[in-house]
């Protein structure tokens, strides 16, 4: 399969800066490899709204579809604050993920060996980190119904909804996942109250069983939060619902000190994954090619592993980005106080330079 087509969505604020240097990282990738990639853009977010009007126009959802992955940038900023929440810019990034049907959301965290000192936590604690948390991204609390205001608004229910089969699929992917690592599943859920987390360890040791070399443990979300900054180096794969994945990869995400060294994918049981940096359209730095586009570079390994099959290029890719900040380059958000910085151009080149080394 040579023939690949990747629909990129800049979206908004630093969005199109990042997704620029994603472009030229996936076009020499396909020039090393001898390959010939399509690369189409479209317009998601309040670019979206500003040009047609709806933030996730049809023709965007077309394209992605038709693709084999989407790499986006990030959506919103405060020019679309005032919108009514169906033409907010987020309604396009949840629209386009609920269109695609990424049930799983994989959030790698792992700490940079020269990077420790910009982790808010003790250089120690952070050493060796390297997890993935697996996120279910379609179902639970945030879409379970009924949802809504009841008694005349004297009281409120939200529904913490899961069938049987939502869970097995993201929990395979996990185990999968872990099969693909060091072999460790971590299922956190809240058995000890909740019934649907009762189903959730059921499903997972049924599932076992058929991959008998990953060792399974269950932990309760509220000792998962502790456990994930007092020793987050135990850490493999780690499955958990909506919301519990949602909290927890943000509580992981400042392990690592920087946003902008995170990446994303969202990925369903076929059809094209969706690859994003975890930040967002970063306002007060816009326009001032600042923005650090490495999440996008590492978002972008992620794309050729998972919707590619690329495992060895998106290796080299990896190992670049470490190689760059191991010689010391650092962009304004990763530098100490009085270091020196690079801009996101200088930045991208010096990574691009390096992977183009590593292919030829
Ligand atoms: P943010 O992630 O955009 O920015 C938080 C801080 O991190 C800012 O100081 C920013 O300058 C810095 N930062 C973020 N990415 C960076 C990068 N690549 N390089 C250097 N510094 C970086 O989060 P914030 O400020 O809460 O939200 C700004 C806008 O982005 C809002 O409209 C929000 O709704 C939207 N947003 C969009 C997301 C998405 O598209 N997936 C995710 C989070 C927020
Ligand atoms: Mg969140």
């Amino acid at each position: 399969m040579s023939k690949r087509r990747i629909t990129i969505l800049p979206g908004d604020g630093i969005g199109p800066e990042v997704t620029h240097e994603a472009r030229l990282l996936l076009e020499e990738i396909a020039e090393a490899l001898g390959e010939q990639w399509t690369l189409d853009e479209a317009l998601v977010g309040g670019a979206a709204y500003d040009a047609t009007g709806s933030p996730l126009p049809d023709e965007t959802v077309a394209l992605c579809k038709a693709s084999d992955a989407v790499l986006l940038g990030a959506v919103g900023g405060p020019k679309w604050d005032h919108l009514p929440g169906s033409t907010r810019p987020e309604a396009g990034l949840l629209g386009i993920r609920k269109q695609l049907g990424v049930f799983a959301n994989l959030r790698p965290i792992k700490t940079w060996p020269g990077l420790l000192l910009a982790s808010p936590l003790k250089p120690e604690l952070l050493s060796g980190v390297d997890m993935v948390i697996v996120r279910e991204l379609t179902g639970g609390l945030y879409f379970g119904q009924p949802k809504k205001r009841v008694e005349d608004g004297a009281a409120v229910v939200d529904t913490l909804y899961y069938t049987r089969g939502e869970i097995e699929r993201v929990v395979r992917q996990a185990f999968m996942i872990a099969q693909g690592r060091r072999k460790k599943l971590t299922s956190v859920d809240k058995a000890n109250v909740l019934e649907s987390s009762r189903l959730w360890r059921e499903v997972v040791n049924d599932l076992a069983p058929e991959y008998p070399d990953v060792e399974v443990e269950h932990i309760l979300v509220d000792s998962a939060a502790m456990q994930l900054i007092q020793r987050p180096n135990q850490f493999d794969v780690v499955v958990t619902e909506n919301m519990f994945g949602d909290i927890l990869s943000d509580e992981a995400a400042v392990l690592t000190g920087s946003i902008g060294m995170l990446p994303s994918a969202s990925i369903g049981l076929d059809g094209p994954g969706l690859y994003e940096p975890v930040h967002g359209s970063a306002p007060d730095i816009t326009g001032k090619g600042i923005a650090n586009p490495l999440a996008s570079f590492l978002s972008v390994a992620m794309l050729l592993r998972h919707s590619l099959h690329l495992d060895e290029v998106a290796t080299q890719v990896e190992d670049a980005v470490l190689s760059v900040i191991e010689s010391g380059c650092r962009t304004r958000d990763l530098a100490g106080p009085g270091e020196e910085w690079l801009g996101t151009k200088e930045i991208s080149s010096r990574v691009r330079s390096d992977v183009r080394g590593r292919l030829e």
